[in-house]
């Protein structure tokens, strides 16, 4: 049997590419029997970049939320907080005091601030950089083997974190017993990487991203806003070089794609090729987004799913933490 775990930070809004880059498929394989899923909340993550109490907490409760309200199933899945699972820092002690400074020196998230400082002229190499951002990489290792994680499915710029997760677990296995599972690291090639209203990958940090839950009518402005060149209706257009058909071919079946491509081709205005995005993306969402307003204004129900799933996690990480503890020489004298 194979387990997938994969985590989000808590630190923005969904967008429609975290949706159909990482919730929509994650939420259809964990319907494969043959898979256990591991879904979390990755809020000690959150800490690493963002001081801001009210943003984390909003964020925590939107994405739990978009994930209840998208339909995933928390008795088959395990869906939780990352800190109502006090074993996670817990195991992120034993593993930092089995990582090599070395290791760390080399990890991108902390090299991108060191290079940007040396930019800047700062004098301190180190300015803007904790003990959290510097040891990200050891809390994501104790994540994924927390669980012994067979699959991590996560965007390109997390395989460094996997190789390390790996590394760190090997040497821990080395010295301590084969207690840890060697994660395999999932880049989906076939999941969609969505533009965003620029063309560049949809992402927080580039602030052009389409919130998942907009209300209808602020949904329709924001696709109306995905940039497109000036050819006027009538003229042919280029499928191939087009956000809007990026886009559309995310949410569109192969028949609707195929049906926008001639459209595309007899000359489609634009505002009109964007009235159908936007029927095809609210008809998807409609239901969820439904269940999301429900979900969002009785808290004490997402509150309750995540103490379930914190409770069901730790049937697991309880017995494995107190193992791996004896295994170190942490246990009982008598
Ligand atoms: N660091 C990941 C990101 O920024 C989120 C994350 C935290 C994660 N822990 C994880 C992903 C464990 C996969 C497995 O995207």
């Amino acid at each position: 049997m194979s387990t997938v775990l994969t985590g989000i930070t808590t630190t923005g809004s969904p967008h429609l590419g975290n949706y159909v880059g990482a919730i929509k498929p994650a939420i259809q394989r964990s319907k494969d029997s043959g898979m256990k899923s591991y879904f979390f909340l990755a809020d000690h993550h959150a800490l690493i970049k963002c001081w801001e109490p009210e943003r984390i907490a909003q964020s925590t409760k939107e994405i739990a939320a978009t994930w209840l309200a998208l339909g995933l199933d928390t008795d088959q899945a395990y869906f939780y907080r990352q800190s109502d699972i006090p074993e996670i820092p817990e195991l992120t002690w034993l593993l930092t005091c089995m990582t090599a400074k070395g290791l760390m020196n080399r990890s991108h998230a902390y090299k991108a601030q060191v290079d940007e400082n040396s930019k800047t002229g700062e004098d301190d190499p180190d300015k803007g950089v904790t003990m959290g951002l510097f040891s990200y990489p050891v809390l994501m290792s104790a994540d994924i083997l927390m669980f012994n994680a067979s699959e991590v499915p996560v965007g390109k710029d997390q395989t460094q974190h996997l190789e390390m997760a790996r590394d760190i677990g090997a040497r821990f296995n080395h010295h301590f017993g084969e207690h840890f599972v060697m994660p395999k690291t999932i880049v989906d090639d076939n999941v969609a990487v969505l533009p965003g209203l620029d063309g560049r990958k949809m992402s927080k940090s580039y602030n052009n991203t389409i919130p998942l839950w907009l209300p209808e009518k602020k949904l329709r402005k924001h696709i109306m806003k995905i940039k497109t060149n000036s050819l006027e209706p009538g003229e042919p257009k280029d499928p191939n070089d087009s956000f809007v058909f990026d886009i559309f071919k995310a949410f569109a079946n192969e028949q609707q794609i195929n049906e926008m491509k001639s459209e595309f081709v007899n000359g489609i205005a634009w505002g009109t090729a964007k009235q159908q995005l936007f029927e095809m993306i609210n008809t998807e969402l409609q239901v969820a987004r439904e269940k999301y307003e429900e979900l969002m204004n009785n808290p004490d129900i997402i509150e309750a799913e995540l103490q379930k799933g914190a409770a069901r996690a730790r049937e697991y990480a309880t017995p494995f933490l107190a193992k791996l503890k004896a295994a170190v020489g942490i246990r009982s004298i008598s």
